[in-house]
């Protein structure tokens, strides 16, 4: 179970700096896209928000300690911080692609671990995860081609 709740705990930090990174992308893309990209952005960081509460109370459903701090989070996220810079669209998505990709290989990960541990709470969390992010993956894709 140690091993489930240190895994969640970073992905609780790789969420918690995207939400961050979503909206300062929200707040400083500009672009002849701006209204669809910067609307865009917002649904994302709405449903990380979402999904940062749901994964910290999943660890504390679990009987362990969720971390609470952004340096926890900067320091423990596989995903990178944005600059305080304008940035085109063509810049994030190629970004975010990457990011979504770093969050669908680690929901697999841990539903792979937590099905070997009969922790299926946790694996069915991570279910719902691989198919949202899946769908998200393929309609920003879809933005490059
Ligand atoms: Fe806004």
């Amino acid at each position: 179970m140690e091993k489930t709740a240190k895994a969640l705990n970073e992905l609780l930090c790789d969420l918690n700096v995207l939400f961050t990174k979503l909206q300062n992308y929200h707040w400083n893309v500009t672009g002849k896209d701006f209204f669809v990209i910067h609307k865009q952005l917002e649904e994302y960081y709405d449903c990380v928000s979402k999904e940062i509460d749901e994964v910290a109370e999943q660890i504390a459903t679990l009987g362990y300690q969720p971390l609470g701090t952004l340096k926890d989070y900067l320091e423990n996220s596989q995903i990178s911080e944005a600059s305080n810079l304008k940035v085109k669209p063509e810049s994030i998505i190629p970004i975010l692609i990457k990011d979504f990709e770093i969050l669908l290989s680690k929901f697999t990960q841990i539903k792979e671990h937590c099905d070997n541990e009969k922790i299926y709470i946790t694996s069915s969390l991570m279910d719902e995860y691989l198919s949202s992010y899946s769908k998200k993956l393929w309609m920003i894709k879809s933005l490059t081609v």
